[in-house]
């Protein structure tokens, strides 16, 4: 394994029940192509993080294929919920333990040098996001014991605003989120999922990133929020992202894509 932090991150998965489809498309299909593109591209990766909206209606039996089908991941996977997720529903399959002590289901994971905390930011009944108090102390010690370390934030909602029609769902109130990652000095990246699309950003001075995950990606209407936008069928889509002291990179991997190759290049 190299000395790189390599992890992948996927999102948006709207896990359904066996025989059903979520707009049009068969999510749990999509999922193990993604396993499938972890396990023969990604594999000598550290771990993969999925980071929300793991089920679309949140029925036991859709975390149920959750776990039979990301259980074929081959590297270590931490997993949290989004705004389509039920915690305790979720709980009840998977185990009360994957809660902390906030009552939610955060992880922080060093590796390579590198701290990446994973914050849980559903909120029963909303479709935005929540960080509560309690998260933001867990999160600022957690960010005081890594003051030497670089440190990737995982998140389902984003906590910028894209000048898109999402923007009304986006974390409800990110001024104490951006105030407590302001508490660190080498934040490299803040990874979100939630807007079924692409983006990276700067806010606050902070690199905000989003991917559009597994389900369906949307088209957007840039800085018109109020212009119909439309839902597409793909890429279905997760983060690379490869950590060295110096460089933090985000790669995006189309698992599905409407492409023909039309040329293989070797590098010299
Ligand atoms: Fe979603």
């Amino acid at each position: 394994m190299s000395e790189t932090l390599k992890f992948v991150v996927l999102s948006d998965l709207h896990l359904v029940r066996h025989g059903a489809v979520s707009m049009t498309l068969d999510t749990a299909e999509r999922l193990e192509q993604a396993v499938g593109c972890i396990n023969e591209r990604y594999a000598d990766a550290d771990f993969c993080i999925i980071a929300g909206d793991l089920a679309d209606e949140a029925e036991a039996e859709a975390y149920e294929r959750l776990k039979a089908i990301a259980g074929g991941i081959q590297i270590p996977t931490y997993i949290t919920l989004g705004n389509h997720d039920d915690r305790a529903t979720f709980l009840a399959v998977f185990g009360e333990e994957w809660a902390d002590e906030t009552g939610k289901v955060n992880h922080v994971i060093d590796a390579k040098g590198y701290r990446v905390i994973v914050l849980d930011s559903s909120e029963p009944g909303r479709v935005d996001g929540v960080l509560t108090a309690l998260q933001m102390d867990w999160l600022r010690a957690h960010l005081a014991e890594a003051a030497d370390m670089p440190v990737i934030v995982v998140l389902h909602h984003n906590a910028n605003a894209l000048h898109i029609e999402a923007d009304t769902i986006k974390l409800l109130d990110d001024a104490p989120f951006i105030a407590a990652l302001k508490t660190h000095n080498d934040i490299r990246q803040v990874i979100a999922g939630h807007v079924h699309l692409t983006s990276t950003a700067i806010y606050h001075g902070i690199p905000f990133t989003t991917l559009a995950g597994g389900h369906y990606s949307v088209s957007f209407n840039a800085d018109q929020p109020r212009t119909p936008f439309k839902s597409l069928t793909g890429p279905g889509q997760m983060a690379v992202v490869l950590g060295t002291p110096h460089s933090t990179t985000v790669l995006f991997e189309d698992f599905i894509d409407g492409n023909a190759v039309i040329g293989i290049h070797t590098p010299e």
